[in-house]
């Protein structure tokens, strides 16, 4: 009797103390819902902001191949006599410089390169340069190879030095491995064409393909990857890898689309292409802003398998960019089969590509490049950001025809770029009649958008096509920049993402990367300038749902759930069947702290707790190259009470409670 009064004692003293709280979040831990997709939280990657060359792109060089138009020497200077030749040994990329001497010992020719922004080299590092070289005439001719500082009061420009000898008639790489004397992050590098003895002589050098690259890349692939950059996405923990783009897939034009049969095979005869972000915003004006295509089809599915990501490319459907250009049909192929054949081969080839045999002729070529396993690609996005009946008759003839042949991709269609409206809707319905896997919708919206939308997944249809919230970010109205007090909401928001597990299968941020020297676009993910990097805030709620995301969605009652277009405490539970945790994760959007009680229905006793706290309660902050680190999740114990966390959540902070069993 006396023990049975005590139990009633001690479960009204804790139903007081839970109702005295400002939000009570019970988690049922008998009855894991839905899986967590294994795809959850990824990133999406758009040679947008400089992301490819001059970000994630290890190349040094800009313009390597003088391949850029109108001027071929865009991103070089050239002094003394230098022609650019058209008959080059790189059938897709034919341009080339020749260097002639001056006739005069005191008369130099040459070539000075800018690099993206300048080039970032750090004292002591090693830096791989090559380039093809011929000396037409024949005879020896040297190259001398600098890195320079020019504008220094110091006596020597260069800082580091080393010399090539060019004695063939025929194109031949010639490599040498310069180590950087300083840390300079807006270096250049010169190249003078001299005499045996170092000095101006007479003759000719031919050179095509010059380029720089760390050799501490990511993974130390040769064409590889900056290490920072990569390092950031491989720590995020993403599940799903979504490339090339965006826009950058559909191009200005149809002849600007990004093709990724141009992007593999050598790198010196990959093509280039004019970055469809160059001239899209005159207000940032970038007409040096080029595909070099380096960091292609390749290097994406092999940096997939590097990150433990599920690989997602998304291929033309025979559509301009609707949003950016022009929407008329004319801008667009033909919809009809043989109309759009071009789009539906590349679409086959790059399934054979990715997955085929070696012996296929796709599959052979992945081979030859280094990765004779397949990729095991499983998902194919069809168009980016389409709408309306342009979309839904090319998208159909495309999608059958890679069904037919493969069954076994699971095919994802788009909504258009609105979140919500006609287009929208008409959008998913289309996708729906032609049973598309997945339906990718975009909403970069500001705060009042997402505090409206704290059921959006809650309605949504459980039969159809599941969701893949392929771009968003948040701002606030007018404030297109990074800034916390934004990001908190995304992860408000995330906790439905997370709660409606059963038919939101990805979620990728966009953009994701932005020179700090050279962006197009913002908010962004990730900063960066030549040497420098800065994870921000956004970065860091993406990478704590990436990192906690569990194995299954725990259903959760909210004492205090906030009705549309208020500020609240918003939450979702998993359960992580791998680490046997508990995982709740809490986003208090109010300008004040909030008490919030975690009860952890089913569970007798917790055996340690402890909790990921980020803060974002300073508005304007955000972390810069200057200061990165300014916003950072931190990790502190947690007092569990028997099955229940009773605890404060700071004003406008993110904080994942991960319990053990
Ligand atoms: O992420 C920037 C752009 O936004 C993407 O290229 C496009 O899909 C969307 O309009």
């Amino acid at each position: 009797m006396k023990l049975k009064n005590m139990i009633l004692g001690a479960a009204l003293a804790m139903s007081l103390t839970a109702t005295a709280q400002d939000n009570v979040i019970t988690v049922n831990t008998a009855k894991p819902g839905a899986p967590v997709q294994p795809t959850m939280y990824g990133i999406f990657f758009e040679d947008i902001n400089f992301a490819a060359d001059g970000g994630l792109y290890g190349e040094l060089v800009k313009n390597r191949s003088f391949e850029f138009t109108p001027d071929h020497l865009l991103g070089w200077q050239a002094f003394g006599k230098v022609e650019i030749l058209d008959d080059g040994p790189f059938d897709k990329n034919p341009h080339y410089a020749r260097l002639r001497t001056m006739g005069h010992g005191d008369w130099w020719t040459g070539l000075v390169n800018e690099g993206f922004f300048g080039i970032g080299v750090e004292r002591d590092k090693e830096y791989r340069f090559s380039v093809y070289a011929r000396v037409p005439d024949g005879g020896t001719q040297m190259l001398r190879v600098q890195l320079i500082e020019p504008y220094t009061q110091e006596e020597h420009q260069e800082f580091t030095q080393a010399d090539i000898k060019v004695t063939s008639r025929d194109w031949q790489k010639y490599t040498v491995v310069l180590k950087s004397r300083k840390t300079a992050p807006k270096a250049q590098l010169r190249l003078f064409l001299c005499n045996e003895n170092g000095r101006s002589g007479s003759g000719v050098m031919d050179v095509e393909h010059v380029s720089l690259f760390p050799v501490d890349t990511w993974k130390g692939h040769e064409n590889g990857m900056r290490r920072d950059l990569a390092q950031a996405l491989a720590d995020m923990k993403p599940g799903v890898f979504r490339f090339p783009g965006g826009c950058i897939v559909e191009g200005v034009t149809l002849e600007n689309r990004y093709q990724w049969k141009n992007s593999v095979g050598p790198v010196e005869n990959r093509p280039q292409n004019k970055n469809r972000w160059e001239s899209t915003f005159t207000y940032r004006y970038y007409p040096d802003y080029f595909q070099s295509y380096g960091l292609g089809f390749y290097e994406f599915f092999l940096l997939s398998e590097e990150i433990g990501s599920e690989p997602l490319p998304v291929l033309n459907v025979g559509m301009a960019c609707q949003y950016q250009n022009w929407n008329n049909e004319s801008a667009h192929a033909p919809a009809t089969e043989e109309g759009l054949k071009e789009y539906i081969d590349d679409c086959l080839d790059l399934i054979e590509f990715a997955n085929g045999s070696t012996d296929t002729k796709w599959g052979k070529l992945r081979a030859d490049m280094g990765h004779p396993e397949p990729f095991n690609m499983k998902l194919l996005g069809i168009g980016n950001e389409q709408w309306d009946e342009f979309y839904f008759k090319r998208v159909r003839i495309v999608a059958d025809a890679v069904r037919k042949a493969h069954p076994e991709i699971k095919i994802i269609g788009t909504s258009g770029p609105d979140s919500e409206g006609h287009n929208f809707e008409i959008g998913w319905e289309a996708m729906k009649r032609q049973k598309a896997d997945l339906v990718d919708e975009h909403f970069y919206r500001p705060i009042s958008w997402f505090k409206n939308e704290w059921q959006r997944y809650d309605r949504y249809d459980r039969t159809g096509p599941k969701v893949f919230a392929g771009e968003y970010a948040c701002h606030d109205r007018g404030k297109k920049w990074n800034h916390a007090g934004a990001s908190i909401y995304e992860a408000a928001f995330i906790t439905g993402i997370e709660r409606n597990a059963d038919v939101v299968h990805m979620a990728t941020y966009a953009p994701l990367f932005s020179h700090v020297d050279g962006w197009q676009w913002r908010p962004d993910m990730i900063w960066y300038d030549n040497l420098r990097v800065a994870k921000s805030a956004s970065y860091w709620v993406q990478a704590l749902f990436a990192q906690n995301k569990g194995t299954n969605v725990l259903p959760i009652t909210n004492s205090n759930f906030p009705r549309k277009g208020e500020d609240g405490v918003l939450a979702s539970a998993v359960w992580d069947g791998e680490t046997g945790e508990y995982i709740v994760k809490v986003a208090n959007t109010f300008g004040e702290a909030k008490t919030v009680s975690i009860v952890l229905q089913g569970l007798k006793q917790a055996a340690e707790a402890k909790a990921i706290t980020l803060d974002l309660s300073n508005y304007d902050g955000e972390n810069t190259v200057d200061n990165p680190h300014l916003i950072e999740p931190r990790e502190s114990a947690v007092q569990v009470s028997g099955n229940t966390i009773s605890t404060t959540v700071p004003a406008k902070t993110f904080v994942v409670y991960k319990v053990k069993k």
